[in-house]
């Protein structure tokens, strides 16, 4: 049976990488406000470091200082995933969890999981069941062994629950609540920044955006780590804003490979406006302001679909089709043909303006405090670990 006081111990909530902060926010806010106030306490594995991936992101969204930093860094998949097991490990000893909630898909999340789980520590897998299909991206294999060792599901679609079940988890573990991005959204949205505003701040005209702009956001390794494959980007990006100026937050990750693979001059493109990455504030302004929104970015496909802005996404795959099916979202893929049409057709006064999917409502955050805190102070818990 489960030890009554290891079954107090806090909820160690982890976060490793810039979607992952938008998740977390609002959920610790919800956790704080239960009647039996469990205790958090904010693990940041450090994955992500650079400011404006992380500080600014934190300030932002209202969360507060990580209670620990394990500082992993950048490295190899196998160097990143392997700094934060270790790391991560000991804390389970100093703080006996009664539970480790991660969000998400990246390094961090199933590393995290991964010590939990073989700690018999609850694992609760927020954003669980998505399924892109594709084995080439390390966040599919994250999703599919992070949801095979969650002990709680939590889904942001219905869909999801299908692809759980065929990958034979048991549908008692896996609860609907909604998508907690749009918590974080909805409570941006009164400050987020006005694009022409943005653009002043990283010292560019803000005329240059008077009639309209399109927004794009890339860092997948499918689209920026093979040089050919970002060349042709780059040169269809070019060509896409010769007819509609596009502003380009460049990810790190992005920018390395645009200056290793010598292609810095592609991005002086005529019509190709480039900033630093942005804060959450700006960038939820620059998303609510775009005509259209290019990306390869899964939470920029859920925010575009929140907040009606037609969104091409470049990527053979999603694993978010509800964002397809209900919201504003299209797959381009790599056919840039098809990119330059739609763009047209969006800028001449198409686009989809899609529906908000169930429960992206705003309260997700509510639902998942409140399910975990029953759950934790259930005999189910004990279970468990039994
Ligand atoms: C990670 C996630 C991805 C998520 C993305 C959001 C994984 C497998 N990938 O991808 O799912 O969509 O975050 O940004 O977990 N770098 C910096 N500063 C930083 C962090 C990274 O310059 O603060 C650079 C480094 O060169 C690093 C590269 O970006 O090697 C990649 O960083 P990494 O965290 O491994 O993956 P992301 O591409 O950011």
């Amino acid at each position: 049976m489960l030890d009554p006081i290891a079954a107090r111990g806090p909820i160690l909530c982890v976060v490793g990488a810039r979607p992952n902060y938008m998740k977390m926010a609002p959920l610790l806010r919800a956790l704080a406000a239960e009647p039996d106030r469990p205790r958090t306490l904010l693990v940041h594995t450090g994955q992500h470091y650079d400011y404006a991936l992380n500080e600014r992101l934190f300030a932002d969204l209202g969360l507060p200082p990580p209670d620990v930093n394990l500082d992993v860094g950048s490295g190899t998949h196998a160097v990143q995933t392997a700094e934060v097991m270790k790391r991560f490990e000991p804390l389970l000893d100093a703080h006996a969890p009664s539970c480790v909630v991660v969000v998400g898909d990246v390094n961090s999340t199933l590393a995290c999981s991964l010590v939990a789980v073989k700690r018999e520590v609850p694992v609760a897998h927020v954003e669980a069941g998505l399924r892109s299909f594709d084995r080439t991206m390390p966040e599919e294999i994250n999703r599919l062994l992070t949801d095979q060792v969650a002990d709680l599901l939590y889904t942001t679609e219905r869909g999801a629950l299908a692809n759980l079940v065929r990958e034979g988890i048991d549908p008692a573990r896996v609860h609907f609540v909604g998508n907690l991005m749009i918590d974080s959204l909805q409570a941006a949205l009164p400050r987020a920044v006005a694009a022409e505003k943005t653009l002043a701040a990283e010292g560019h005209p803000p005329g240059a955006i008077a009639r309209g702009f399109g927004l794009v956001t890339l860092h997948r390794p499918s689209n920026v780590d093979a040089p050919d494959t970002l060349a042709a980007l780059l040169e269809a990006l070019a060509a896409v804003g010769a007819r509609l100026p596009l502003l380009w937050p460049l990810h790190p990750r992005t920018r390395a490979n645009v200056e290793r693979f010598g292609l810095a001059d592609l991005l002086r493109a005529p019509g190709l406006i480039c900033l630093p990455p942005q804060g959450y504030l700006e960038m939820v302004g620059l998303m609510k302001g775009a005509t259209v929104v290019l990306t390869d970015s899964g939470g920029v496909q859920e925010e575009t679909t929140a907040l009606g802005v037609p969104c091409l996404t470049l990527r053979q795959n999603t694993e978010r089709p509800i964002t397809v099916e209900q919201g504003t979202n299209t797959l381009i893929g790599r056919d840039f043909t098809a990119l330059r049409a739609a763009v047209d057709a969006i800028v001449a006064g198409g686009g989809k303006r899609g529906r908000l999917p169930e429960l992206w409502d705003g309260r997700t955050a509510g639902r998942i405090a409140a399910h975990l805190t029953a759950w934790l102070s259930s005999a189910r818990a004990a279970g468990v670990r039994a």
